[in-house]
C-alpha cells in the first residue's frame, strides 16, 4: 500500500514574507462606477486602502512597500481628476498620525520637483519627521515612471563620465541600480488588482526577476485577507534566477 505523505498547509504564520512588495493601486475609477460615485470617492476609498494595507503589511514584516500613487502618464486625466489625487496626498501628509504613530518610515521616489511647491514641502517634512522610524518603509511613488528613472540614472551617470570622475568601461548593472530613484533590495513581489495583467511602467528595472500576482478585486476593496492570499502564493512559487532548481542540477 502506497502512504502519501500529507503536504503541510501554507499559511500565512509559516510563510516567508517578502522583504518587499510593490503594488499598483488599480481600479479606484471602476469600484466608484460601480457605485454611481465620481472617480474623486474612489480615489479617497483607494486612499484609504493604502493606509490600511500598509499598516497591515507593517504589522506581519514587510520591511519595504513601494506603491504607485501617481505616475508620469497620469498627467493626461481630467485635471480636476489629477487635483483630487494632490488633494488626497496633502491629506495624508498632513495628519502625520497616518505614519508617525504607526512607526512607518516614509519615503517619496518619481520626479518630484514638478509638484505643487506646498506637497513639496509637505513631502519634505513627512520625509524628516519618519526618520527615526523602525518599522515599515513606504516608498509612495509620484510622478513616478519606470523608464523614465533609467534615463534619470544613465544621465547622472553620463554626468560623471563627462566630467572625468567615471569610467564608461566602469558601467554595471550595480552602477545603474545605484543610480535609480532608491537603492533599496529590487521587490521580490509585485502585485496589482483590478483584473489588468501590465507592469504599466512601474519599477521597470527593480521587477526583473520580481514575481507577479494579479486580481480581480478593485484596489479600494483589497483587504488584508487578500494580502495574505498573495503571499501565501507566492511561498509557492519556485524562484530559480534563471538557474536550475539544486536537485535538477545534480541530476545532470
Ligand atoms: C489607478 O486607478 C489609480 C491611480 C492612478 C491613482 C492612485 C491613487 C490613490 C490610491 C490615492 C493616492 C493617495 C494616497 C495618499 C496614497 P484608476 O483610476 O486607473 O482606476 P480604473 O482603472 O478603474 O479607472
Amino acid at each position: 500500500m502506497i502512504f502519501f505523505k500529507k503536504k503541510a498547509k501554507i499559511t500565512l504564520k509559516n510563510c516567508k514574507i517578502p522583504e518587499h512588495i510593490g503594488i499598483i493601486m488599480d481600479g479606484n475609477g471602476r469600484w466608484a462606477k460601480k457605485r454611481m460615485l465620481p472617480r474623486s470617492a474612489g480615489h479617497a476609498a483607494g486612499s484609504e486602502n493604502f493606509k490600511t494595507i500598509a499598516r497591515y503589511c507593517n504589522k506581519i514584516g514587510v520591511k519595504y512597500l513601494t506603491v504607485y500613487a501617481f505616475s508620469t502618464e497620469n498627467w493626461k486625466r481630467p485635471k480636476a481628476e489629477v487635483d483630487g489625487i494632490m488633494d488626497l496626498l496633502r491629506k495624508y501628509l498632513k495628519d502625520s498620525t497616518n505614519f508617525k504613530a504607526e512607526n512607518i518610515k516614509l519615503r517619496f521616489i518619481g520626479e518630484l520637483s514638478v509638484l505643487p511647491l506646498d506637497i513639496q514641502e509637505l513631502i519634505k517634512k513627512a520625509e524628516l519627521e519618519s526618520d527615526e522610524a523602525t518599522g515599515l518603509v513606504v516608498y509612495m511613488a509620484v510622478n513616478y515612471g519606470g523608464r523614465d528613472e533609467i534615463v534619470h540614472a544613465v544621465k547622472k551617470i553620463s554626468e560623471r563620465v563627462k566630467n572625468g570622475t567615471f569610467n564608461t568601461e566602469d558601467i554595471t548593472e550595480q552602477v545603474l541600480s545605484d543610480n535609480m530613484y532608491y537603492t533599496v533590495p529590487d521587490p521580490e513581489f509585485i502585485i496589482r488588482p483590478s483584473g489588468e495583467y501590465r507592469l504599466s511602467n512601474f519599477l521597470v528595472w527593480q521587477s526583473a526577476y520580481a514575481e507577479f500576482w494579479y486580481s480581480d478585486v478593485l484596489w479600494p476593496d483589497f483587504s488584508p485577507d487578500d494580502l495574505d492570499r498573495a503571499i501565501i502564493d507566492f511561498n509557492k512559487r519556485n524562484r530559480r534566477f534563471g538557474g536550475v532548481d539544486e536537485e535538477e542540477g545534480e541530476k545532470r
